[in-house]
């Protein structure tokens, strides 16, 4: 099946003062109709860059270094603005972490929803779409501003831009941080049941693995702006292959050890002045060589999965403790 998003050696930078952070280092990322992919890793692994990227949503201050990236077949990094307009109209619903500062607190939420429809969109329509995001009362909303919303009718609202155009893909970027847990998982339900009816992707980007895991078909694991593992998310999370997912496993609510501890990955993620031409990992990583800090690691797939390491396959590896995590 032709990919709808199709990413390919993806670098973005970001310009500072004092030179430049390197936020994706080479990613590839192909999407297929109808699929669900969690993307996760700590902060700053270049989870929203590359959400952002795809819709070329970044912030000034970013640079296109490399690579190349297609949706429903257009080249996002080179075609007219127009057309860039169009194709994230047409083709992409972006869900944010913060809905309030999604929406435009001075327009009322149903012109909101009417601009997003486009073509003259009229009440009947508009309370349709807020209504198919399960929002009680869809006359009330419409006519009420952002502030009069909860959190968690914010974000229905969000997602009602996000789906009013029917996209082939839907990106959601940590669409539940901001949300009382209480709500999380209806909204993650809701995302789920949309995707479902319309045949939509989604891209899910997170922090919170087990929860991707859960949610996602597929999982990718972002680590100093590389996809170092994935696969599907089973296999990923039950049998992980690369140090920095056991290590992220290991680190997640509800693998808590003896005593209720969990076990934080010692030393923090790096931030990126230049591509790296090593594992961005090896500082951290339990089982690093020589060669981890002199050499990029290729992607070798096993097991079902593709996995970013030297030792992808060495017993080094495999031998671990933690090759597997709790249901
Ligand atoms: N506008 C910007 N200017 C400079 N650096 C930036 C900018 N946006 C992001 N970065 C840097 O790029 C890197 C990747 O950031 P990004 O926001 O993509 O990560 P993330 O995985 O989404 O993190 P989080 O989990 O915190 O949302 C980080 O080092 C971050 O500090
Ligand atoms: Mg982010």
């Amino acid at each position: 099946m032709s990919a709808v998003v199709a990413v390919s050696n993806l670098v973005v930078s970001y310009g500072m003062d004092d030179g430049e952070v390197f936020a994706v280092d080479g990613v590839d990322l192909d999407i297929v109709p109808g699929e669900s992919v969690g993307i996760v890793g700590e902060s700053g692994s270049g989870k929203s860059t590359l959400g952002m990227a795809i819709g070329r949503l970044l912030a000034p201050n970013a640079r296109f270094l490399g690579g190349e990236i297609r949706v429903a077949r257009r080249s996002i990094l080179s075609c007219p603005a127009a057309e860039l307009r169009q194709v994230r109209r047409d083709s992409l619903g972006f869900v944010y972490q913060n809905p309030m500062s999604a929406l435009d607190p001075t327009l009322r939420v149903g012109r909101q929803v009417a601009l997003a429809i486009g073509e003259r969109a009229g009440p009947a329509e508009i309370e349709a779409l807020l209504g198919r995001v399960g929002l009680p009362d869809p006359a009330r909303v419409a006519a009420g501003f952002a502030h009069e919303l909860s959190g968690g009718m914010a974000q229905r609202v969000v997602i009602a831009l996000a789906i009013a155009r029917n996209p082939a893909v839907l990106i959601a970027d940590e669409p539940t941080a901001s949300l009382d847990a209480s709500i999380q998982g209806v909204i993650l339900d809701l995302l789920a049941a949309l995707r479902r009816d319309t045949g939509a992707s989604l891209i899910l980007l997170s922090h919170d693995l087990r929860m991707v895991a859960r949610r996602c078909e597929r999982l990718l694991v972002m680590y100093g702006g590389r996809v170092v593992e994935s696969g599907p998310s089973g296999r990923v999370f039950h049998h992980p292959r690369h140090p920095y997912t056991r290590a992220l496993i290991r680190a997640a609510a509800g693998n808590e050890g003896p005593g209720g501890m969990l076990e934080p990955i010692p030393g923090v993620p790096p931030v990126l002045r230049r591509s790296s031409p090593d594992c961005a990992f090896a500082e951290r990583c339990e089982f690093a060589q020589p060669r981890c800090r002199q050499e990029r690691p290729a992607v070798h797939r096993v097991d079902g999965r593709e996995v970013a390491c030297h030792y992808a396959t060495s017993e080094l590896i495999r031998a671990d403790r933690a090759s597997a995590a709790p249901a």
